[in-house]
């Protein structure tokens, strides 16, 4: 489900639309969020179950969905999700699938605002930070990470991220300087350690397959990450 009809459709039915994805997921096996990605989610559920998470954030709501996954996550011990989207249209769609929740809180605005805003109060936090806010001319991404060196008990993960050496994951490259890539990003994550899927892209399906890269902001969290099978530290 992507694509304009996609968006209309949740516009029209929001709450309809969640139902719908989370039923055809329970058939098909594949994921309402994380790009629709089952072996991702199975990583993050290995982090998840290590780690007692205070906040899940995201930049880039779209039409709430991975917030929605966070949301029923962080509903079992009490957390919190904190999503934000710049685009208008998006972020009225995402008031009407998620904003209701309880422990959701949606802001309308640039994903680096946003982080920034949220840093006095949670920067010390436990915290999982799903990075998703691209499509347009601006890419937030180096910005974003650069808030994100603060935070040091912070595990980020990146969509649409290049896996260095499996081209079978797809990712995004708008142009030289705006690729979602290890070199993007080099100058902005200090020394923190990167991790890429320990698995071929076809465990993901042929074709269909998307990158993405876990960050440990501090070596904190390294031994978490060096113990997730499915997961690999980048040398
Ligand atoms: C790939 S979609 C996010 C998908 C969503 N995270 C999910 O898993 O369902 C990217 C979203 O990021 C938003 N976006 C792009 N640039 C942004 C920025 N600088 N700040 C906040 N949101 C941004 C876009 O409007 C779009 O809705």
């Amino acid at each position: 489900m992507g694509g304009f009809d996609n968006v209309q459709l949740t516009k029209s039915y929001p709450k309809a639309s969640v139902f719908v994805r989370r039923a055809r997921a329970l058939v098909t096996g594949k994921p309402y969020y994380f790009n629709r990605q089952r072996v991702r989610a199975c990583a993050f559920r290995e982090i998840n179950a290590r780690i007692s998470f205070e906040n899940y954030i995201e930049t880039g709501t779209y039409l709430g969905m991975t917030t929605h996954f966070l949301a029923k996550t962080a509903g079992t011990r009490g957390a919190r999700v904190y999503s934000c989207e710049i685009n208008e249209d998006h972020f009225a769609i995402a008031s009407r699938t998620v904003g209701d929740m309880e422990n959701v809180h949606l802001h309308r605005g640039s994903s680096v605002d946003f982080l920034a805003s949220l840093s006095p109060t949670i920067s010390k936090n436990a915290n999982f930070v799903y990075l998703d806010a691209h499509w347009y001319e601006y890419l937030p991404l180096r910005d974003e990470l650069r808030v994100l060196r603060e935070w040091p008990n912070t595990i980020v993960m990146i969509d649409d991220f290049k896996v260095p050496f499996d081209a079978g994951f797809g990712w995004d490259k708008y142009d030289e300087e705006r690729e979602i890539c290890l070199p993007h990003i080099a100058d902005s994550i200090g020394p923190s350690l990167v991790y890429f899927p320990n698995y071929p892209a076809q465990r993901e399906g042929i074709g269909i397959a998307r990158g993405y890269c876990v960050i440990a902001v501090s070596t904190r969290y390294t031994d978490v990450l060096d113990k997730i099978g499915l997961l690999r530290r980048f040398k």
